[in-house]
This record gives C-alpha cells, structure tokens and sequence, in this order.
C-alpha cells in the first residue's frame, strides 16, 4: 500500500516521472499523428458529442496534453482551430512543442501549470480537453472548478482515456496472465529476455511510474464531480473492453523482451488486433452492456448559459 502523500508530493511525483518520461513516451504508447491517431481522437468525440462539423471550437485549453495525442490530433482533424496546451511536466511540452512543429500545426501555445491552478484568464474557451489526466490529479475538485472559471459560458469539457474502477480491476487478469506466460512466448518467438532493471541503469524517476496513478473512477462519482462544480449535461460513458485486454496482455509480453528482439509481424499483429478489437467493442459492447465495466471513460459536461 502507499504511504499518503500530500497533493504537492503527489504533483511533485508526477512531475519527476513525467519528465524522465517524455523522450520515449510516443514510443512507448504508440502513439501516432497519422490516420490512425485522428480516427482515434474523433471516434471519442462522436461517443460523447455526436457527429461533430469541423472547427467547431475556436479556441481550446488542454490539461495535461502530454506530447499531444488527443490535442494536436483534434487540431488536425479540424475540430479546434486554436490550442493551448498545459501540463505539469517541462520535459512532456517540449515533446509536445517538437511535435506541433514537425506536423506544421498554429497556433500551439504551452504554459507548464498544474490543472488545478491554471494561469489563464476567466471565461476565455470554447473547450476544456484532457486524455488520461484526471486520474493524477491529486485535487479534483478544484481542478473542474478551473476548467468551470476558465470556459465560456456554453463551453463544453471533454475528457478521454479515464480509467474505470472495475475495468483497472478486471485489467489486472491479462496483466497477471501476460507474465505468466512470458517465458515460454519468449521462447516461440526466439525472443531475448529484456534487461532487468539490475543490468540496465534506470534513472530514479523511472521508478515512480508505480506512484502516479492515484484515482480510478465509477461513472456516478465522476459525474457527481463535475455536477459539484457547476456543469450540466454531464454524460459519462464508457469504452473499450476486449481491445484493452487484448492490449494490456500483449503490453505485458512484450515488456519482457529485448525491444529489437520483437518480430516486426508480432507488432503488426498486435496493433492490428487491437484495431480490430477496438472496432468490436464500440459496434458491439459499448451500445450494449453499463459504463462501469469497460476499462476507459469518456466525460463531457457543459458550462451553462448565463441567464
Ligand atoms: C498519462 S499522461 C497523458 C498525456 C496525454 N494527455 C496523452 O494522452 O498522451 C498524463 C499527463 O498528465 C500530466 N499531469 C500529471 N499530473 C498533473 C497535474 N496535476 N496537472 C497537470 N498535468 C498533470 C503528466 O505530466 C502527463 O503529461
């Protein structure tokens, strides 16, 4: 169990983590500005918005953009004209400064700030977006009261890629089974065990990966949350199932090896797979079964109109 942390160490954390984190990060989660990235991003959005015209947000703040998948890839998408990104860690927006670049995308500000104390002025976006940001953060509520003073009236939250509490737990299965079995994949493929942390030299920071995650959410209390702090049409809903245990399995495979030592068809199998997998769970299960059970949510909520 964690010992309690106080909110400065726990931002301090994932700081320090995020950091050391950034140079390998698109690598590491596979993220890409391509088709594949952009038919991602928008197929969140349809989930919670509907079929959406292009630019339809003239100005967007995202909290904890990271190197910018949801962000630049929205902005590329034509869904947000133009963006400012914040985070908490230096190290993840110059990554993400580097990527806005080499894909030509303006206007791209950053400001490095916490999200529970953004420097911005009042009432001054169309959009609040995050993807995987709300489970750091160590005080939630003054982070949705930020997102509220920030947004103009009407404007509208989008948040992505929030972990679920059952979905964490159920994820646990294929991340214990993946690591059961990684001895004898390594054998069927010829693959090289991957370097132990005792061979290879990991900076400190690396090793606060196991401390930044803090929250896991059910889509009531996330709901209750964001209807404390002033907004209304909240929908909550929930995504992915199969594709992430799918994903988490094979993540937990390929962690064992030697990174060179993985077949090129391996990964194509692997992405592919999760695609296709992807496909099954929003056509299939996520019309079907309760939110509560997949393993990522998805919330939008709206500032309301002043009277
Ligand atoms: C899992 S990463 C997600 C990055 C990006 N949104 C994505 O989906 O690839 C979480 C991000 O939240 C940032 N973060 C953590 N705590 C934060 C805080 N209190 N305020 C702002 N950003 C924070 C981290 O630095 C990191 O970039």
């Amino acid at each position: 169990m964690q010992a309690l942390r106080s909110s400065e160490q726990i931002r301090n954390v994932n700081t320090r983590y995020h950091d050391v984190a950034a140079a390998g990060y698109d690598e590491k989660w596979g993220i890409d500005f391509g088709a594949t990235g952009r038919g991602q991003v928008l197929g969140k959005v349809r989930k919670l918005l509907g079929d959406v015209p292009g630019e339809q947000f003239q100005s967007a703040v995202e909290v904890g953009a990271g190197t910018g998948y949801f962000g630049l890839n929205l902005m590329r998408a034509g869904l947000i004209r133009e963006l400012t990104c914040t985070d908490i860690s230096s190290g993840m927006l110059s990554a993400l400064s580097a990527n806005a670049d080499r894909l030509e995308l303006t206007p791209v500000t950053t400001v490095q700030a916490a999200a529970e104390s953004l420097p911005l002025p009042d009432a001054s976006f169309d959009l609040v977006l995050g993807h995987a940001v709300l489970h750091h953060l160590p005080d939630l509520g003054a982070a949705f009261s930020e997102f509220f003073r920030v947004l103009r009236p009407g404007g509208t939250i989008l948040f992505a890629g929030e972990p679920s509490l059952v979905g964490d737990r159920v994820a646990r299965v294929p991340k214990r089974a993946s690591r059961a079995l990684a001895p004898l994949w390594r054998l069927g493929l010829g693959a090289t065990a991957a370097q132990t942390q005792h061979t290879r030299p990991r900076s400190g920071d690396h090793q606060l990966e196991g401390e930044v995650d803090i929250h896991a959410f059910s889509p009531g209390a996330l709901a209750r949350l964001v209807q404390r702090a002033g907004f209304t049409a909240v929908a909550v809903r929930g995504e992915e199932l199969l594709a992430n245990w799918f994903g988490w399995f094979n993540r937990g495979l390929e962690a064992t090896a030697d990174p060179d030592a993985i077949p090129m068809w391996w990964r194509q199998y692997a992405f592919r797979g999760y695609l296709w997998l992807q496909v099954l769970d929003r056509h299939l299960l996520e019309p079907r079964l309760p939110p509560a059970i997949f393993y990522n949510l998805l919330l939008s909520a709206r500032r309301p109109l002043e009277a």
